[in-house]
């Protein structure tokens, strides 16, 4: 789906404190992944909690358009027949990505290793996204790629049949990048090696070895790791269904609003802790926050916990480490907002990805900050905001550039500063979060969160 058209504006304004229970959505990134893996091994897997958000279901029609069979069963529970790893078909037309890059770059992995072209659009967000990034790596095992200018979607996939396994070392800390090459690498002729140096969420390797494929990662120096992957192995589905934990990232929306509404109690049952997904729970900890993480447990291979918040103390500036940045890249606008109501300086360094995700994250988040009376400093790939302990003034437009993170994030800030903030346009939450604003609402008591009059 795309967002072309009619944009509806939306509104928050000052919220009491927010109280309950909210069951988070599943995450994006495993949601994803199952979709793609259960269409890819050999029989049936049933995936409970899948997020249903327009991402993702583009990611299923994707699947079912290369031959996979892929089902909504009830509410959160899909089945996914998959096709056996080799036999993928072209689709008969090109593949609506709408606003997800991890569709598309995951994908491209996939067809890259297949006889079988494929070609992929989607809306104006993801149109301006870097591809150079898949292309060389998939290449150099075989694909061929036709693309728009500097390497932008609309773009045509031809897969080899007989794909080359490669060594590579990321230039970026990209998971997507890293799945990209292993997807592709699951019929390489040899061992596909990807290196990265700043570790990265590690769905697709968690998930592969649900559907019985061995991956090893060796630890080398400095915190880097070589992932190992033979290609050729049998993948089937598993006798287990997959559990979707809930989303870290869209976790973090309800936690920074409950933590700035002051008297909150607010628990988010059964969140994701991957610890390449948990930074921004550290940062608010570190930030004095009251957040206590209960019932730690692992579900289907990957830990989870329940997330205990109150709203009880004025948080406190933070230097975030620059090597937990690839833990949260997601969970910056978040951030930024719970730090322009701390107490005290927030600093943030090596954020260079946030320039290329949805929207340019770091200019649009400051374009809507500085509107909304905060004090700042950006550099090029660097945040710092200076907070005074007080609510910001709040009081803007804010545009959101096609970007659920930033819809969502000023939402949140609506709702603890002095004046009501706006945004110019509530469809993107649907791409990861589909019932945000209900949700908030519950907390809130009250519609704190509304359309614009
Ligand atoms: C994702 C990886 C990250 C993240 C995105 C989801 C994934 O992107 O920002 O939302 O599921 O692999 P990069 O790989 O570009 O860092």
């Amino acid at each position: 789906m795309t967002h072309a058209g009619e944009k509806t504006p939306f509104q928050s304004l000052k919220s009491g404190p927010l109280k309950g229970t909210a069951a988070i959505p599943g995450d994006k990134s495993t949601s994803h992944r199952s979709l793609m893996l259960g269409g890819l091994a050999k029989g049936k897997t049933i995936v409970h909690g899948l997020l249903e958000g327009e991402d993702v279901l583009n990611t299923a029609a994707a699947m079912r358009a290369m031959g996979a069979k892929i089902e909504k069963l009830k509410d959160g529970i899909w089945s996914a027949e998959g096709v056996g790893l080799g036999n993928l078909k072209s689709p008969s037309q090109s593949m609506e990505m709408g606003n997800s890059g991890t569709s598309t770059r995951l994908l491209a992995g996939l067809v890259s290793g297949h006889p079988i072209t494929a070609s992929f659009h989607g809306d104006a967000s993801l149109t301006k996204r870097p591809m150079g990034r898949i292309i060389t790596p998939l290449e150099s095992m075989g694909a061929k790629f036709e693309t728009s200018e500097g390497g932008r979607l609309p773009m045509t996939v031809h897969g080899e049949a007989n794909p080359k396994s490669i060594t590579y070392k990321l230039p970026v800390a990209s998971a997507q990048v890293k799945s990209a090459i292993m997807l592709a690498g699951l019929r390489g002729d040899g061992v596909t090696t990807v290196i990265e140096t700043k570790p990265t969420r590690d769905h697709t390797e968690n998930m592969l070895r649900h559907f019985g494929v061995k991956v090893d990662v060796e630890n080398l120096a400095d915190g880097a790791q070589a992932i190992h992957l033979k290609g050729g192995q049998d993948m089937v589905a598993g006798d287990k269904p997959i559990y979707v934990p809930s989303d870290p990232s869209s976790a973090a929306f309800p936690a920074v609003a409950a933590l700035i509404c002051e008297g909150s109690e607010v628990i988010l049952p059964r969140i994701g802790m991957n610890p390449r997904r948990n930074g921004i729970f550290l940062c608010l900890k570190e930030m004095g926050a009251d957040i206590t993480f209960e019932d730690e447990r692992t579900e289907a291979g990957e830990p989870v916990a329940d997330i205990y918040l109150r709203g009880t103390k004025t948080l406190q500036g933070i230097t975030v480490p620059e090597e937990r940045v690839p833990s949260m890249i997601d969970e910056f606008p978040a951030l930024f907002v719970a730090a322009s109501f701390a107490s005290g300086v927030t600093r943030c360094t090596g954020l260079e990805e946030l320039r290329v995700k949805e929207s340019d994250r770091l200019a649009v988040m400051v374009k809507g900050l500085e509107s909304c009376g905060v004090k700042l400093e950006m550099g090029q790939d660097s945040l710092t905001i200076y907070g005074n302990g007080q609510p910001p003034r709040g009081g803007a437009l804010i545009e959101t550039a096609l970007d659920h993170r930033i819809a969502m994030s000023f939402l949140v800030m609506g709702l603890a500063s002095e004046q009501a903030v706006t945004i110019d346009d509530i469809a993107p939450v649907a791409t990861s979060f589909p019932h945000f604003v209900d949700l908030m609402n519950r907390l809130s008591g009250s519609p704190s969160i509304k359309k614009a009059a």
